[in-house]
């Protein structure tokens, strides 16, 4: 019984890796792209923040793998949790149902159709199709000989098909670990699809060439955040006595919405070759118990919620008077781990995971006039 167990798993788990490199033949830009993805690097094999998380939970010690529908949805056994999001998952939603704990993606069952969008093809079903012209001297392809398309799925366009996953999670004392707004999954011209999947250089497919795909390594905290930048942005104003610097988040969800990461604004004074470093700003959304900061499947309320907000913009005051040719930098970046959680989660010495990631930085000259 165990051995069938194995085999079964064995063969569905080669079956998601081998519909991967099949994809990889005619999309392999896409492909190498989604390679770096925290999409990709999902399950606990491949994402020590999740493993390090996963290996506190209460849940663990009783295997009961309740991130699964979310991390590794293939995965219906343990074996199968090595493989995280793929390429099929992504595209099969058909519908998000919406649910308290945590929304549930529906997928289709239909063999090898895939849901896309492309503006101007919005009503279009793609089947494969060979046209002969010319009296059959030249031959052109319509569609993918391994694959229909569907772009009718309006949740292809507006974002609503990331929300199966990231719209919010409760644990089991009904309190909200983690939510993004469900404003940034609401239009066609910008939501979570415009943004972490913005179009860049390189071919779609090798079959039919495009200038441009949407980017598949999806831009975020852990991977590529620069790609991100320019929809946070930084001012300085001076005034009579000190300055304010205003963070400009034109984000439609918080900055960050994990609650392990902490964001820092970090300003400097460049005076007469001379660096004055001023205050740290820190930013952090602190859940926890009783009073005391506790790990998310424990925690019930918010201790501490400083986080700059969807669509805020936040003018933090410093009381440093500028003079005439000051230089200021200032950079806003964040911590992927709570510094202070770095140790109960044994993640200390992580280099990655104890650097400052700058996601925006801007200098500003004061004049002399
Ligand atoms: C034999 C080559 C081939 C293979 C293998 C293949 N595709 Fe495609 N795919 C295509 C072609 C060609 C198109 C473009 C069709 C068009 O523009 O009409 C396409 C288009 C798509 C689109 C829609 C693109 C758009 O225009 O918005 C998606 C999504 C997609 N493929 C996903 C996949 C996935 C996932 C796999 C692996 C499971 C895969 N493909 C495997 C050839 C292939
Ligand atoms: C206007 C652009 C924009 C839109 C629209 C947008 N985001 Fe973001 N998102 C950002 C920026 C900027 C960040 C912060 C920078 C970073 O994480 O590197 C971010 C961060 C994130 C992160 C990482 C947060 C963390 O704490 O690790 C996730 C996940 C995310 N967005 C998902 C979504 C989803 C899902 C949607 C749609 C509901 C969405 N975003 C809509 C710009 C956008
Ligand atoms: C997290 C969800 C997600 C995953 C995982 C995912 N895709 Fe996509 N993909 C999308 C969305 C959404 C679009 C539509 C983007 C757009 O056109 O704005 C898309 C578009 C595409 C397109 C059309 C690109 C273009 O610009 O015309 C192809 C081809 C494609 N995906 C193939 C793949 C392949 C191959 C993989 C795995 C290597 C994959 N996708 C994994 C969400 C996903
Ligand atoms: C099947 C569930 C699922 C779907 C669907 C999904 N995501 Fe995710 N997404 C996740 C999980 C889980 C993570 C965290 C992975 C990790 O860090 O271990 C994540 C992480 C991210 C991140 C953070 C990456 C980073 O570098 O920090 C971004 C951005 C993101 N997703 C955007 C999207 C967008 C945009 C869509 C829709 C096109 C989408 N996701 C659809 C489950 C999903
Ligand atoms: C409802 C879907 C869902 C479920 C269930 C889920 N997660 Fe996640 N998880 C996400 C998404 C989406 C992200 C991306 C970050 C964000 O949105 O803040 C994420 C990110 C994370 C991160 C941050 C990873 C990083 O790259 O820094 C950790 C840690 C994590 N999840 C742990 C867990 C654990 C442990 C479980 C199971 C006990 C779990 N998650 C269950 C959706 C889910």
């Amino acid at each position: 019984m165990k051995i069938l167990i194995y085999i079964l798993a064995l063969s569905s788990l080669l079956f998601a890796n081998a519909d991967m490199a099949a994809c990889k033949k005619c999309h392999p830009v896409i492909s190498a792209e989604f390679e770096t993805s925290m999409h990709k690097n999902s399950s606990v094999y491949d994402d020590k923040v999740h493993k390090a998380v996963w290996d506190l939970h209460p849940a663990k010690a009783k295997d009961d793998y309740k991130c699964a529908k979310c991390h590794t949805p293939n995965a219906k056994t343990a074996e199968q949790q090595h493989v995280g999001i793929s390429c099929i998952n992504c595209h099969t939603i058909m519908d998000v149902e919406k649910h308290a704990q945590s929304n549930k993606n529906i997928y289709s069952t239909e063999d090898k159709k895939f849901y896309s969008a492309e503006i101007g093809r919005e009503n279009e079903k793609v089947h494969y199709k060979k046209i002969s012209s010319m009296f059959g001297m030249s031959k052109t392809t319509v569609g993918s000989a391994y694959h229909d398309i569907d772009y009718t799925n309006e949740k292809f366009y507006n974002g609503q098909m990331c929300m199966g996953c990231h719209s919010h999670k409760q644990n089991s004392h009904e309190f909200s670990v983690c939510e993004t707004d469900k404003a940034g999954a609401q239009n066609k011209e910008s939501n979570c699809i415009s943004c972490h999947m913005p179009k860049v250089d390189g071919s779609a497919t090798t079959v039919r060439l495009s200038a441009k795909h949407a980017f598949h390594g999806f831009a975020g905290a852990r991977v590529n955040p620069e790609l991100l930048s320019k929809h946070v942005q930084l001012s300085l104003k001076k005034e009579a006595t000190g300055f304010e610097v205003v963070i400009n988040n034109k984000t439609p969800h918080n900055l960050m919405t994990h609650p392990l990461r902490v964001v820092q604004l970090r300003t400097t004074i460049i005076r007469d070759a001379k660096q004055i470093e001023l205050k740290t700003h820190t930013f952090v959304k602190v859940i926890g118990k009783d009073g005391k900061p506790a790990m998310p499947w424990a925690a019930t309320e918010v201790l501490k919620d400083t986080m700059i907000k969807a669509n805020e913009k936040r003018a933090i005051k410093f009381e440093e008077t500028l003079k005439n040719g000051d230089h200021i930098e200032v950079k806003l970046g964040f911590y992927v781990v709570n510094p202070k959680a770095l140790k109960k989660l044994s993640l200390d010495g992580n280099k990655e995971l104890e650097k400052f990631t700058i996601l925006t930085r801007e200098y500003f000259t004061i004049g002399q006039h």
